[in-house]
């Protein structure tokens, strides 16, 4: 027998049905609310109300469980590449070495931007940030490709949108990094994996050969899988809201992007790198810090810390915190941030203010230690959080999609004038 719920509302009793997911998590579906009673709900920020139902990640916040498509997040990061778990989120199974060799020669194949758009990067500022221009560059790519702008095609041209927006953000990210050095773009090398291809991009120059580090190759490969997706967080959601109109993929991708940029979202990584040097320039008083960040009049906070749903650990912040070590140890770094973002990790976790509101480390804490290491710029970091959500991105749009979902269009409750005539300017005080 399905479930109910019974809500009384004005004297009167209305049933709901309950939805039941793949891991027993229960929704009260609110859908015909409005129609039998007059009522709707309402919930800022959204932080209990469930816009979808989607089976691709699923995390559970109290006990720190993330899983895409069923596979544990530690499996995945100690045994897959990025290629094959974007093909996993996008497919919604492991591919077999046929289907992984046909995936990556796809994204191969759309790794070059149009010329032309090279011409867009030098009127830029020169201190654009890349995550502005990472966004206009996704979104112009929906002019050079008209036929994608119609979501319904035939799912040929659908798939060959997300394997050239897969293939060309790393080279366009890639072109931004070397725009704002005044060093010339690297050309894609299709003989290369996917992550050794940015590295090649990226630090490689038309003067000498690059020799990708394995050790930085591992490491990235690792925090792009991380990063991979994350159910309806706000970028995701964000590009779920604009798909919904039939927008084209680039757009809501772009849109993604702008999102995730926030620092509330996935700026975070920047200003969590940016937070511990001025802690360190600061004479490293972490008390203060931790006292600001308490402090309900300073807008200051512990970024890096405290999570919409994680409310006892961040898996993705546990694997990164490990790989810290290994990786600076394999690249002969010794970063100065790292000793303090672990004393500040070690304050906060025994501080009442914390505890009491379940604020933990979460993936933007220590990734910023790891780019930094692997010689990535801190204004870069937000754009690498893109690229790994990218393959997240497009597998929740091609879900909503696919589900023939509705246009998004949530209701208010209006707290403004009541209904009132309008006055002769002459009569107005
Ligand atoms: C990401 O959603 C996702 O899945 C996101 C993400 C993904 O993979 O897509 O995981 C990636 O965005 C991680 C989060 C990165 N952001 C930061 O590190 C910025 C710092 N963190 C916060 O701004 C905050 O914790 C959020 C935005 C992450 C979550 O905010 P919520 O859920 O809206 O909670 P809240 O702001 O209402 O905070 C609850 C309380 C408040 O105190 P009270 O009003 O109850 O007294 O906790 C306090 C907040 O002031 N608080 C913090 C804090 N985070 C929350 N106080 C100090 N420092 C912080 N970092």
């Amino acid at each position: 027998m399905s479930e109910k719920a019974t809500i009384i509302l004005d004297g009167k009793s209305y049933e709901l049905p309950v939805f039941v997911g793949s891991e027993g998590e229960k929704a009260i579906d609110i859908a015909k609310l409005r129609d039998m009673s007059g009522y709707i709900t309402l919930d800022f920020g959204y932080k209990n109300t469930g816009a979808t139902t989607s089976a691709i990640t699923f995390l559970d916040g109290e006990e720190g469980i993330l899983r895409y498509r069923g596979y544990p997040i530690e499996q995945l990061a100690a045994k897959s590449s990025f290629i094959e778990v974007s093909y996993l989120l996008l497919n919604g199974e492991l591919p077999n070495q046929r289907q992984l060799d046909e995936f990556q020669g796809n994204i191969r194949y759309h790794s070059l931007v149009h010329e032309d758009m090279k011409r867009f990067f030098e009127f830029f500022p020169n201190n654009a940030h890349p995550m502005g221009i990472l966004s206009a560059m996704v979104n112009s790519l929906s002019t050079f490709y008209p036929k994608s702008q119609d979501p319904h095609r035939p799912s040929k041209d659908v798939e060959r949108t997300i394997f050239r927006l897969i293939a060309k953000m790393p080279t366009l990210a890639a072109i931004s990094y070397k725009n704002n050095l005044g060093h010339p773009y690297m050309y894609p090398d299709n003989k290369l994996g996917y992550v050794e291809n940015f590295l090649h991009m990226m630090f490689g120059m038309p003067t000498e050969d690059y020799v990708v580090d394995k050790d930085v190759a591992s490491a990235l490969n690792t925090l792009l899988i991380l990063h991979a997706d994350h159910e309806q967080n706000c970028s995701a959601s964000t590009v779920r809201m604009v798909g919904s109109s039939q927008a084209n993929l680039y757009s809501a991708v772009s849109a993604g992007i702008a999102a995730l940029w926030g620092p509330l979202h996935g700026g975070a990584n920047q200003e969590v790198i940016e937070m511990l040097e001025a802690i360190r320039n600061d004479g490293s008083d972490l008390e203060k810090w931790v006292n600001k960040a308490k402090d309900k009049n300073d807008p200051f906070r512990l970024f890096g810390f405290g999570h919409r749903v994680y409310k006892n650990f961040d898996p993705r912040a546990q694997i990164i915190k490990k790989a810290c070590d290994d990786v600076l140890k394999k690249m002969g770094v010794n970063d100065p941030v790292l000793d303090i973002a672990r004393q500040l990790e070690e304050i906060a976790l025994k501080d009442d203010y914390f505890i009491e509101r379940k604020l933990y480390p979460n993936v933007d804490f220590y990734s910023g230690i790891i780019y930094r290491a692997i010689g990535i710029p801190t204004r870069m970091f937000t754009v690498m959080f893109a690229l790994g959500r990218l393959p997240g991105w497009i597998a929740q749009w091609k879900e909503m999609v696919e589900n023939k979902e509705p246009i998004g269009r949530p209701r208010q409750i209006y707290t403004g004038a009541v209904n009132r005539s309008y006055t002769a300017i002459k009569d107005r005080k």
